[in-house]
């Protein structure tokens, strides 16, 4: 639990720097999952300072988002591709073949398959080093909704009502947010070799509460993280108010 949301996400940042650092001590490629919201937007602004000022390269990282709203085309001003290039890939020097963002102009019948592709790049990569996660109010991880399963894997699922509520500003309108979203599984983000869910404020503190002290169900799936070894929270006081 931190102080507050900037030394949080300079910690956050830090991690993912010293996994980057290690890995290109090996000759090796470091794989991140990232996660796209008002989240994680300090922790990017963070590791393109490092980048800028402390010389932190990217070259050798391959990143996989963990979704993106579908149908949605990737130059909209709310596509997660906008999202990333925004804060992140375009002031970096990450190779723009090591970025994978799951395709929302995709034709229907071509889903499954850009989905299956996408958990065997992946896999063939050694799995991910290290997963960012924000938490929704419904309990989502990526857009794991309630009644999502711990084994689900990256697939096309319908966004809950509440979810979409939330992204109404954005868009302009209820009806102008997307009904749907391609995002990594339950399963795919389990696997990570370790995860890192980012909460910050008062609106976070009930869903924290739940996530670490519910029992373990699909109706709240962040609770699924609690069956695994490899998670940590970061916190602000604000999102932790809630735990006793
Ligand atoms: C984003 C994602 C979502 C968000 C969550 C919280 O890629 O997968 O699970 O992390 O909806 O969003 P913010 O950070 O905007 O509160």
């Amino acid at each position: 639990v931190y102080e507050n949301q900037i030394s949080a996400s300079i910690y956050v940042a830090q991690r993912i720097a010293a996994i980057i650092t290690h890995k290109q001590s090996l000759g090796q490629h470091a794989v991140l999952g990232l996660a796209t919201g008002n989240t994680p937007i300090l922790v990017y602004k963070e590791l393109v300072r490092l980048h800028r000022e402390e010389g932190l390269s990217f070259q050798n990282v391959i990143t996989f988002n963990l979704d993106e709203y579908f149908p949605m085309q990737s130059t909209d001003a709310n596509s997660y591709v906008t999202f990333m290039h925004t804060h992140l890939f375009n002031h970096i020097d990450i190779p723009s073949k090591n970025i994978h963002i799951p395709n929302g102009m995709l034709p229907i019948d071509g889903i499954a398959g850009f989905c299956d592709t996408y958990e065997q790049r992946i896999a063939s990569l050694g799995g991910l080093d290290l997963q960012l996660l924000g938490i929704g109010l419904t309990g989502h991880i990526g857009f794991n909704e309630p009644g999502s399963t711990f084994e689900s894997t990256t697939r096309l699922v319908t966004l809950n009502s509440l979810t979409r509520e939330v992204a109404v500003d954005d868009f302009n309108g209820l009806e102008n947010v997307p009904t749907h979203a391609i995002t990594m599984g339950v399963s795919t983000i389990a696997q990570a070799k370790e995860i890192l869910l980012l909460a910050w404020s008062q609106k976070k503190a009930s869903i924290i509460q739940q996530a670490l002290q519910n029992p373990i169900s699909a109706e709240v799936p962040a609770t699924y993280l609690q069956q695994l070894s490899n998670v940590e929270f970061v916190l602000d006081k604000e999102a932790a108010s809630l735990l006793q």
